[in-house]
């Protein structure tokens, strides 16, 4: 899984090495920053130079693991890391874990072959895993050994919180207190909590998503991606709005919902976590 960032460009008139935008460091929030667009020399000669700066945030090569599975805890985004990974995005993380039930099975499984045969071969997933459910408190230690160990690897959290500004806030100021590099919000989460007005609930809603956005970047000190949902008539309309509400970049895209399929003899979609057992088993 990666994670592409679309960059905010302001005033370019032409593609130039160097493209003005505006940056909310820590190193300076508000002042005027550069994205190179180009790559450098290699520091060894003959080895090529990956490396590449997002709004402010030096990485040795564009390959940015999603928030999912592989940014689940410190074992795996020290894996990532030590992997060569550019940078992680962690496993999107909220105030409150112990609200967030997870179930299984999660994962539907797609074959090769006519009508979904069982034999055939694996060749697709859909997942309806919903975010950490692990202790914030533990995911906030596992980002600030991270960062103490890996002090010039980016660490990115993802965060997703309910419809409440103050609950928005003690989270931003929480999870900066650990050192990640940016903040990622998931407003994209097909089956995040929309009954909490949650994930993709937020990022389906252009008037929700402009208010969010305002207390989220009037409170971050860090850079600050939006995570789309592909779920919408037309991407451009949130992305576009995030941007104006101050956010540095969108990522692009959350999971395109899907039906894998029907068990034909439950008649119920899969997969199914309601007792029933995959038709397959
Ligand atoms: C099992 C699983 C868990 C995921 N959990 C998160 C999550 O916690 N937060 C998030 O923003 N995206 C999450 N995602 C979405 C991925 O980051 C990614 O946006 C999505 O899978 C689409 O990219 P892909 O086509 O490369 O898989 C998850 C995806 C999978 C498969």
């Amino acid at each position: 899984m990666a994670s592409l960032s679309l960059t905010q460009i302001r005033g370019s008139n032409s593609v130039t090495e160097f493209t003005r935008l505006r940056l909310k460091t820590q190193r300076g929030r508000g002042k005027t920053g550069f994205l190179k667009v180009v790559g450098s020399q290699g520091q060894n000669q003959g080895e090529p130079d990956l490396s590449v700066t997002v709004n402010g945030l030096h990485m040795p090569n564009p390959f940015v693991i999603g928030s999912g599975p592989p940014g689940t805890n410190y074992t795996v985004m020290k894996r990532a890391f030590d992997e060569g990974w550019g940078a992680v995005i962690a496993k999107t993380v909220s105030l409150d874990a112990a609200k967030v039930i997870n179930v299984t099975p999660r994962y539907a499984r797609l074959r090769a072959g006519a009508n979904g045969s069982a034999k055939g071969q694996i060749i697709g997933w859909e997942n309806i895993e919903l975010i950490s459910d692990r202790p914030l408190e533990t995911m906030l230690k596992e980002f600030k050994q991270l960062k103490e160990e890996y002090p010039d690897r980016i660490l990115i959290a993802s965060i997703m919180e309910e419809y409440n500004k103050a609950a928005w806030e003690e989270l931003i100021d929480r999870v900066e207190q650990t050192g990640i590099d940016a903040l990622e919000i998931n407003f994209s989460c097909p089956h995040g909590m929309p009954e909490r007005k949650m994930g993709a609930a937020v990022g389906q809603d252009c008037a929700l998503l402009e208010e969010v956005c305002g207390w989220i970047n009037a409170k971050a000190t860090v850079p600050v991606w939006a995570k789309m949902t592909p779920n919408i008539t037309d991407i451009t309309q949130p992305a576009r709005v995030s941007l104006k509400s101050g956010c540095e970049g969108v990522a692009a895209i959350n999971t395109i919902m899907s039906v894998m399929g029907i068990n034909l003899k439950t008649l119920r979609p899969e997969p199914c976590v309601e007792g029933f057992v995959l038709a397959e088993k």
